[in-house]
């Protein structure tokens, strides 16, 4: 087995297949039936590309994201908290990633998992919300979200303006579908991509097929 480092806590392991891996903040648990692994005296958890656009936009080449241990993150669309689990292992304990989630049933999960990892803070509210978010929230390092509603893409544009820190890094998992079922997803992609540059400068547009089909990881600096 071998290791090389992505990010903090986030390694491509290579033990004859490449898999990506992150530090497992609470050894010996799983989150989501993913596989644990010793290397050195340290516990990994395997990051699962058709689980977490996160994930698989690494898979697809993404530049390492700008987001290290300490950090605060916020996190729109949380559900039971799968992606939400890597970005507490990249953080680690010295970070915070506020976990929103519109779901009271996804909520249960999220708040279970937050009882052990002491970094998540959950938030069960509405990411259009800016205002009410703005309760428990002041500003943060990095801003992801995986909202699969017609508007994301404001939601996004409206919570990045909020909340994420200057010359901070954001990215947003676009579902198109979501947007319009019928049009063509290349054409979706330009339109919103297009839409957010009105805003911030574009980093990335990831492709995530065929990890998670239908769907664009696009990266944003905030200047
Ligand atoms: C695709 S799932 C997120 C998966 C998750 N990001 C992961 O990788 O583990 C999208 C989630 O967004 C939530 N959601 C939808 N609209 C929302 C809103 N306006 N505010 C907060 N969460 C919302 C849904 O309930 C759903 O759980």
């Amino acid at each position: 087995m071998e290791l090389k480092r992505v990010m903090d806590n986030v390694c491509w392991a290579f033990d004859g297949r490449k898999r990506l891996v992150s530090l497992n903040l609470t050894p010996s648990k799983q989150v989501y039936g993913e596989e644990l692994f010793e290397f050195q005296g340290k516990e990994y958890r395997e990051w699962n590309p058709f689980r977490s656009k996160m994930s698989a936009a690494l898979y697809k080449g993404a530049r390492p994201l700008e987001l290290k241990e300490g950090d605060t993150v916020l996190y729109l669309g949380a559900s039971s908290g799968t992606t939400v689990s890597h970005v507490s292992d990249i953080i680690s304990n010295g970070g915070k990633v506020y976990a929103v989630e519109i779901s009271e049933e996804m909520g249960v999960n999220l708040v279970l998992l937050s009882e052990i990892r002491k970094n998540i803070f959950p938030i069960i509210g509405d990411a259009r919300k800016v205002g009410e978010l703005g309760m428990a929230v002041t500003s943060c390092d990095f801003l992801y979200q995986d909202i699969a509603q017609r508007d994301q893409t404001d939601i996004f544009i409206k919570n990045v303006s909020k909340f994420l820190k200057r010359g901070g890094q954001a990215a947003i998992a676009l579902k198109t579908k979501s947007i319009d079922v019928s049009a063509d997803t290349r054409r979706i992609v330009d339109r919103e991509v297009k839409k957010i540059s009105e805003h911030f400068k574009i980093l990335a547009s990831i492709d995530l097929y065929p990890y998670q089909k239908g769907h664009s990881l696009i990266i944003i600096k905030k200047g």
